[in-house]
């Protein structure tokens, strides 16, 4: 995928109030998409800012007694310090209230003013105060804003408008021959539905009367510029239309507007038609992603239920709150917040199935060859298991820039921990613990260079989601460069041997629930105490207990039956033996999520035929109401291992 130049852009955030999770979203999704392009050696160009006119500004610098301009300049440091926070790598940081973007928008409304884009007109019509727009008695629903649904004001005054309906055809034919404009494409056809009714000309002033806080039109001292009118031209005028030639040609058309899918109109109808009206190229592609909600439900203020992403970055680190939003949402559609959602991924991802594996690696590298990477036979990747690694740390990474050219981090994300998962399975099939033993340390060597190589490719591919956990992996396996190149990850053997490898603390310590920090305001769970004698359970001797086999195992993989809501089909390693079993448990855990688990199972199990697959054993878990957990071992041991 070669292009000449990427240009990704976040709304510009409303400074009434401090950031939430909707903002860091965002931001962090096009810090993302601009480290890839980045590493894909694109020139990249990432914008983000504040918007900070209007009347929701306003309100708020009423509200605490300030000035407009106290407001801004107190608000705007939260926004620009959470961005430190979370490792923002924008490249330009636009605010509203500054002289190179008032200028623009001035010079647009001129233009346009000259060209008779826009008009002065009487008016006579319904405003919707918190939406800041104005709406034709017909567009009402029951005498309310459609939008917001809130009581409305009838006003009669004169104003500026911009011939927004004359375009409506020219856009309609546009979207619909530019299928990549507007995404996801269900957004593309709310657009079009949008259209389907008539267009109107947008007014684009305010009586100054009524409220000052904005950029004065050029012609007509009395009024201020909409919001909207002003905000939407940050895209250009950040990189120097008007001003700067050169770097307009560079960076415009922008390749990503990223939105929330609630400014769709405003990105899709009215900043197309402005552009058309300019003589502008339209972006790329608009891109809505769909909200975050908590559990449930919408995130408001009044329910209390607002996430704060300066709070989960303190209690929960910084990667692993950008791991979780960009693997948990699946782009374009609402996903839910919850704490028990995060620790779930985080426990399972990151501390299972990644910090495991390098922890694994480096101690094994640690005992077995005096903490250098060893040397790995030279045909390495001749041998059947080693070329199955590698296909898989290789579809990892044909997969992540699939999926980035069609926004779908989430599985990208999701095909890398899949080949972390077939590395700690090789580690199984491998067992170096046991080749280490052998005279011959060629074998033991080539395991764990094979193995600290797939962690190469994986931290490299997860580096943009984790910069600084991963830049921490990359300098326990013994790298010095700071820079990751895409086109490193397609070569094996790019590691050193020799180079020594570093022992520390785990890279993502497990959260055990009953430790997780309880969310400001959230009650801590109530502590339960178990009676230590079930009452009515019939006592077993010994030698009963004896007689049922538990053994380790290891889940190599897992996958859905065909017609069974409820039932995994798993092949397990027990010793040296391969097995199937299959097992009720397919409403708490997905697949994926198994795979390199090491579980107990009942190995002396006489086999049992369910839906028509043979089941040699059966595995252990605990079922309490909806919830169930399978029963793991407390560390890494192998397989096969008597469990008494
Ligand atoms: N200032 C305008 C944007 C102008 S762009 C030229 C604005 N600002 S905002 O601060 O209110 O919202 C910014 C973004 O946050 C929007 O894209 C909105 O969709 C997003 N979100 C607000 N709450 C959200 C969630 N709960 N989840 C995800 N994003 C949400 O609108």
């Amino acid at each position: 995928m070669k292009r000449d130049h990427f240009y990704v852009t976040t709304p510009i955030y409303y400074v009434n109030d401090k950031p939430h999770i909707g903002h860091a979203y965002t931001t962090i999704l096009a810090d993302v998409l601009a480290r890839y392009y980045r590493m894909l050696d694109v020139p990249s160009h990432f914008l983000t800012g504040t918007d900070e006119h209007g009347q929701k500004v306003w309100q708020a610098a009423q509200a605490a007694g300030i000035t407009a301009q106290e407001q801004v300049d107190r608000t705007v440091i939260r926004f620009q310090d959470l961005w430190k926070k979370l490792e923002i790598t924008h490249d330009d940081f636009i605010r509203t209230t500054e002289l190179r973007h008032k200028k623009v928008v001035q010079g647009i409304l001129q233009d346009l003013y000259d060209r008779g884009e826009i008009y002065r007109d009487e008016y006579d019509g319904w405003y919707c105060t918190p939406c800041e727009r104005f709406f034709m008695e017909k567009d009402l629903v029951e005498g309310c804003c459609p939008e917001c649904k809130r009581p409305v004001e009838k006003i009669r005054e004169a104003n500026y408008f911009f011939r927004m309906g004359k375009y409506q055809e020219w856009l309609i034919e546009y979207i619909n021959e530019h299928p990549k404009f507007i995404q996801p494409d269900y957004r593309r056809n709310e657009t079009l539905g949008f259209l389907r009714k008539e267009l109107n000309d947008l007014c684009i002033s305010r009586p100054k009367s009524r409220m000052a806080w904005g950029i004065d039109l050029p012609f007509d001292d009395q009024y201020v510029t909409y919001v909207w009118f002003d905000a939407l031209v940050n895209y250009i005028s950040a990189v120097g239309y008007k001003s700067d030639d050169a770097q307009f040609a560079k960076w415009w058309p922008a390749s990503y507007h990223l939105i929330g899918k609630d400014i769709l109109t405003t990105h899709t109808v009215y900043w197309p038609t402005m552009l058309k009206a300019m003589g502008l190229p339209m972006p790329q592609t608009i891109f809505a992603h769909g909200w975050w909600l908590s559990g449930e439900s919408k995130m408001s203020k009044s329910l209390g239920n607002v996430v704060n992403p300066m709070d989960m970055a303190d209690r929960c680190g910084v990667d692993a709150f950008r791991y979780f939003l960009m693997a948990e949402m699946s782009l374009g559609q609402d996903a839910s917040f919850t704490e028990e959602a995060f620790i779930r991924r985080y426990n399972s991802d990151l501390a299972n199935d990644l910090g495991n594996l390098l922890s694994r690696v480096m101690k094994m590298v640690g005992s077995y060859c005096e903490g250098k990477l060893p040397l790995p036979a030279p045909d390495a990747l001749n041998g059947k298991d080693e070329a199955d690694l590698w296909a898989e740390v290789q579809k990892a990474v044909a997969e992540m820039e699939k999926t980035l050219q069609g926004m779908r981090l989430d599985l990208g994300l999701a095909a890398v921990l899949a080949a972390v998962r077939a590395t700690n399975r090789y580690l199984e099939i491998k067992q170096p613990w046991t080749l280490a033993g052998q005279d011959d340390k060629g074998p033991l060597h080539t395991t764990l260079y094979c193995a600290a190589e797939a962690l190469r490719v994986a931290s490299a591919l997860l580096s943009p989601v984790m910069p600084g956990k991963m830049q921490a992996l990359r300098s326990t396996l013994g790298m010095d460069e700071t820079k990751t190149d895409f086109s490193r990850l397609q070569h094996f053997g790019l590691l050193k041997p020799g180079s020594e490898v570093k022992t520390g603390d785990p890279l993502f310590p497990r959260i055990r629930t009953e430790d997780a920090p309880a969310a400001p305001g959230k009650k801590e769970p109530e502590k339960k105490t178990m009676p230590s004698t079930p009452e009515g359970v019939a006592l077993i001797s010994y030698d009963d207990f004896m007689k049922v086999q538990l053994r380790t195992a290891k889940i190599l993989n897992a996958e859905p039956v065909k017609d069974a809501t409820k039932l995994l089909r798993l092949d397990i390693l027990v010793g040296k033996e391969r097995r199937q079993i299959v097992a009720g448990i397919a409403l708490h855990y997905k697949p994926e999520e198994l795979i390199g688990k090491t579980i107990i199972v009942v190995a002396n199990l006489q086999p049992a035929k369910i839906r028509g697959i043979e089941s040699n054993g059966m595995l252990l878990a605990a079922t309490s109401g909806a919830v169930m957990r399978l029963i793991t071992t407390d560390g890494e041991i192998s397989s096969g291992i008597p469990v008494k």
